[in-house]
């Protein structure tokens, strides 16, 4: 691409601090104060997933986060009537629409903007009533950034899952293939583009490449890695190979969160 690509926004995903609090029942680690951390870190946003079964983040957490991190925060959260209360009482920056299963180990699918049309079309309009930037977390399906077009949803975060677990290099590049897809109509399209799950230092360059990507959202791998090498180490060395990827580009200046 000549020309300025913008500034990629790295969201970093605080969820599985909380597991790891979670799993003694106190209050230690505090997912807040690694939200404070990854932000002198350089992350441009916090997210977090209030799941319905509280498996993790809490909703003091989420509390905690819109009055305590100077961020956006962008709440994850399954379109139901409770979730529609707790984001219309905090008011985060941004809500990011995700299927939820309470079976599932983490977020498996993207959401079926297509097929939910009717129930999701109000349920948008009122978030961003609110003043709320409402994204969907979908597959790289043409079907499904039409429907969130149709949606009038602002943002589209792509499921990045299938391209990161792919064993075989040829299914990976595959994935790929489609995520640059999707993310070139989501352009034409008008809606901002976001990207995560998954994502690792060995996998995240060839995404953050992608130059009509705006952020990238990332939990999990940090974590993990956090126990190796500490959290703001994990995050400068995610921020430095988005950098790295972003660098073929002249980058636009940082336009803050949108
Ligand atoms: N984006 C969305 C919409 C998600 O649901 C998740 C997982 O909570 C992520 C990004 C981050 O995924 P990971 O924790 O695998 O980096």
């Amino acid at each position: 691409m000549n020309g300025l690509a913008p500034h990629l926004r790295l969201g970093v995903n605080i969820d599985h601090v909380a597991t790891v609090r979670n799993a003694r029942g106190g209050t230690h680690p505090d997912p807040v104060r690694a939200a404070l951390l990854a932000r002198a870190a350089g992350a441009d946003g916090i997210t977090a997933h209030l799941r319905e079964d509280r498996r993790h983040i809490t909703d003091t957490d989420i509390l905690r986060l819109t009055a305590e991190i100077n961020l956006p925060l962008n709440l994850e959260m399954a379109a139901t009537g409770e979730m529609l209360g707790i984001a219309l009482k905090h008011r985060p920056h941004a809500v990011c629409l995700v299927p939820e299963k309470r079976a599932e180990r983490t977020t498996e699918g993207g959401l079926d903007a297509a097929g939910q049309h009717a129930t999701l079309k109000p349920f948008i309009a009122k978030l961003s009533d609110a003043g709320i930037r409402v994204s969907l977390f979908i597959a790289a399906d043409p079907r499904q950034l039409e429907a969130a077009s149709a949606l009038q949803a602002p943002v589209v975060e792509l499921h990045t899952g299938g391209y990161c677990d792919a064993l075989l290099a040829a299914d990976r590049a595959a994935e790929l293939e489609r995520i640059q897809k999707a993310a070139a109509q989501a352009a034409s399209l008008g809606l901002e583009c976001h990207a995560g799950h998954g994502l690792s230092f060995e996998t995240v360059g060839p995404i953050a490449a992608i130059p009509s990507v705006r952020e990238l959202n990332i939990g999990h791998f940090l974590v993990g890695e956090a126990i190796f090498t500490g959290l703001a180490g994990a995050i400068k060395r995610m921020r430095a190979e988005i950098d790295k990827a972003r660098a073929k580009f002249a980058v636009a200046p940082s336009d803050g969160a949108k």
